[in-house]
């Protein structure tokens, strides 16, 4: 067993289960965008590997994006306070954009997302996150597709990390508290 894998109380969901789904919602979007080459904005850093494989399994044209943001707040929590790190180089005016995130927890960042996007004045605006917590949600952001709903619990694996760890862990697992609760 790896030295990461000793960090996590229990696996939420395995490659398979991530692939399967991530197949379903690709279908979806493909069927949703016939007639449009979508520019899909992942968001980094956590939603890297979710954005390559959902891309992987589109059968129509898209365009792919980048947007770094940073939120700040404790290592596990986030204030919604925003600072964009890397802008969008693609002209989205006019454009059907998918914001690709990795988690919604407050749904702080997701709202400023949207709300900058939204600046650039793009045809649709259509949010895809993989995990969403309804339970720790202090704003009323909505989304369109979604990969698994999950409890107020703090996961990795799969992009997600804690403190830059974890990223590469190819499931995503609920991290022992005892790792970051004092
Ligand atoms: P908000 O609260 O603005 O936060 O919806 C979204 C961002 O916070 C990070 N986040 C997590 N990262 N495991 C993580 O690795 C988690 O359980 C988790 N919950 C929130 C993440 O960066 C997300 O984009
Ligand atoms: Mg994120």
């Amino acid at each position: 067993m790896n030295q990461m894998n000793c960090d996590i109380s229990a696996v939420l969901f395995d490659e398979y289960q991530i692939q399967t789904r991530i197949r379903e919602l690709g279908l979806e979007i493909s069927n949703s965008y016939k007639n449009s080459t979508p520019v899909m904005i992942g968001i980094l850093k956590g939603g890297f590997i979710f954005l390559a494989d959902l891309v992987r399994s589109i059968t129509i044209p898209v365009e792919v994006d980048f947007l770094a943001i940073s939120s700040y707040g404790t290592k596990t929590s986030s204030s919604g306070v925003v600072k964009i790190r890397k802008d969008i180089d693609i002209d989205i005016t006019g454009r059907d954009v998918i914001v690709v995130e990795d988690i919604v927890d407050t749904g702080l960042s997701l709202a400023y997302i949207k709300d900058y996007i939204w600046q650039h004045k793009p045809s649709s605006l259509k949010t895809c996150v993989l995990l969403d917590k309804p339970d720790a949600h202090k704003t009323d952001v909505t989304f369109d597709y979604i990969g698994y709903s999950i409890k107020n619990e703090f996961v990795v694996g799969y992009g997600l990390d804690f403190a830059e760890k974890y990223r590469n862990l190819p499931f995503i697992g609920i991290l022992k508290e005892e790792l970051y609760k004092c």
